[in-house]
């Protein structure tokens, strides 16, 4: 939009038009591209890059820093993540800058001495960590096609790191909790984001962050090495010396991003783009939706027995299949062709009974070997400029805030996404844990991922940018709205704000989210034998639609997180 006036006069006319449900509004309208992230400053930063003339991985780069800052608690320098870029007029590609194990990490690390798995070593402290992607990641993406100078898009992230940012109340309360509970055991994580006088933050306080302002400082004028092999790498080293932690120099400076081809599928007209392995989400994705394909659940209603039991099942499967086969793909060998392929789809089709819930130890006795949650935090946003160009960039450090534990001087708070292995070779069992050998820990390797950054596009022509994050329920959070948009026609904002649903296999419950669904059909599905918990709120999926027939991009923030924004150029 070139004027707010415009803008307005669009906004009134489209909502009018649209007759959208009470109170909905359909969303942020812009034809000059959107940037739509959890947190208002951080899309505002994108949306100046955006402005200045720079472009979608341009307003990426710019943004991944500034949320940095701006949502510590899973914006990050020290995770990593994934980007999915589709440019116009040619092939989609994919950033991975997941973390990986350092070198000297073993399979069984995280047992202790009577061989059952350690929680507390991957929830917090200096074993937790992989080594970081996220600056080698933001720098291969700049590499391939970054446009304005590397220094304009790390400055404004100085400028927020240095300058301060006014804390909401919702700010305010995640920094104080962290800070008296997990952080508490760290004093380098302390003084980094604690208040000088040692009392709690609260709601109009002005947080500054000299340590990380200095870091950005450095990346902004010597690039990623100056993250990978300078004095930020020199503390990140020493601090894992002398706390027991295993990152070394040598794993820092050899760590790369890697481009990799999107998983690629499709949903009648539609096209999908999402995340490969190390990502277990594009496989998942294309495995759910080529399942519910030729079922047309759009005959029936979004909510009702059969739509869901459908839903559920497919799930039950897909979840299945990726406890599986899927890990590191430079490690193991996973069979993408064969699980995103059609047939795959229509053999499990046909063993689904439409009227029973399925037995998921059954299912998957062959990798069951004993009878007996995973974290939200992580942070997606959806970018797309004037020239059509996309980016979808879901990253994290894995739980909130990670390890809890700050480089020291750096103001970097370090992941723990170590958790996300495969912890006890051999054991899966009806809680959740997975021991199947495609994703036990080895040196190097990529542990796997979730997170499920998706471009959906028709012929050839943008349609939805999502993601979410939700640990497990990232991918169904996307399932959910990608096909809330391919077969039941809904506007964006429908589609962000329907009700979600998650099942991972095991433990065998469904997740629903409530006030969507009657009671009626709960008992219903609870009839069939379906194990059915209702719950508040799954994701957070900033999300943008394009309307085919206007042309009219809508960013659509996901209401469930207060203060999330679609900022427009
Ligand atoms: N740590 C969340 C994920 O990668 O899926």
């Amino acid at each position: 939009m070139h004027s707010h006036g415009h803008s307005l006069a669009l906004f009134l006319a489209v909502a009018c038009s649209a007759a959208p449900l009470a109170g909905q509004e359909p969303g942020v309208p812009s034809r000059s591209g959107l940037v739509v992230t959890t947190e208002p400053f951080a899309s505002d930063v994108g949306a100046a890059i955006l402005r200045r003339g720079g472009n979608a991985v341009d307003a990426a780069i710019a943004t991944a820093f500034a949320l940095a800052v701006t949502h510590p608690a899973a914006g990050n320098l020290g995770g990593g993540g994934f980007m999915v870029i589709a440019p116009p007029h040619t092939d989609p590609l994919a950033i991975d800058y997941r973390e990986r194990a350092p070198g000297r990490a073993t399979p069984t690390m995280y047992l202790d001495s009577k061989g059952a798995i350690d929680r507390s070593l991957t929830a917090t402290g200096y074993l937790a960590p992989g080594v970081p992607g996220t600056v080698r990641g933001l720098d291969l993406a700049y590499r391939r096609f970054g446009s304005l100078p590397w220094r304009e898009l790390v400055l404004p992230a100085v400028k927020l790191a240095e300058e301060g940012v006014v804390l909401t109340d919702r700010f305010a309360q995640s920094l104080n909790r962290e800070l008296a509970d997990r952080m508490a055991s760290y004093p380098a994580s302390l003084r980094a984001y604690g208040r000088a006088d040692g009392q709690p933050w609260t709601a109009g306080d002005t947080i500054r962050l000299p340590d990380l302002a200095r870091t950005l400082r450095a990346i902004a004028t010597g690039g990623p090495d100056a993250f990978y092999t300078g004095w930020i790498a020199d503390s990140i080293a020493n601090d894992m010396a002398i706390h027991g932690g295993l990152i070394t120099r040598e794993d820092l400076r050899t760590y790369q991003a890697h481009e990799r081809v999107p998983i690629r599928g499709t949903y009648r007209e539609y096209e999908i783009i999402s995340m490969p392995p190390p990502s277990s989400g594009g496989v998942a994705l294309v495995e759910m939706l080529n399942l519910v394909e030729p079922l047309h659940l759009a005959q029936g209603d979004r909510l009702n027995t059969e739509t869901l039991h459908w839903l559920i099942e497919t799930r039950r499967r897909a979840f299945l299949d990726r406890a599986r086969y899927l890990g590191d793909q430079d490690y193991v060998d996973v069979p993408v062709h064969a699980l995103t392929s059609k047939s795959h789809a229509d053999s499990i089709r046909s063993a689904i009974d439409p009227t029973h819930a399925g037995d998921s130890e059954a299912l998957g006795r062959d990798i069951l070997t004993v009878r007996d949650t995973e974290s939200d935090e992580t942070t997606h946003f959806s970018i797309l400029d004037r020239s059509g160009m996309a980016v979808s960039n879901t990253y994290t450090l894995e739980g909130g805030y990670g390890s809890h534990v700050v480089a020291s001087g750096t103001g970097v708070i370090l992941n723990n996404e170590m958790g996300d292995f495969n912890r006890k070779p051999g054991e899966t069992n009806t809680g959740g844990d997975i021991g199947t050998p495609a994703n036990l820990i080895a040196p190097g390797k990529r542990m796997l991922s979730s997170m499920t950054p998706t471009i959906v596009r028709r012929e050839g022509e943008v349609v939805l940018i999502t993601g979410s994050p939700g640990g497990r329920t990232i991918i169904n959070t996307v399932f959910d709205i990608v096909l809330n948009v391919v077969e039941f026609g809904m506007s964006g904002r429908e589609a962000v704000d329907a009700p979600r649903l998650h099942h991972q296999w095991l433990p065998d419950r469904a997740v629903i989210e409530a006030d969507g669904v009657s009671e009626e059909v709960l008992e219903q599905l609870r009839a069939m034998g379906h194990n059915l918990v209702v719950r508040g709120r799954q994701g957070d999926a900033h999300s943008i639609l394009v309307d085919r027939k206007s042309g009219i991009a809508y960013g659509i923030n996901d209401r469930r997180s207060e203060g999330s924004k679609a900022s427009v150029p």
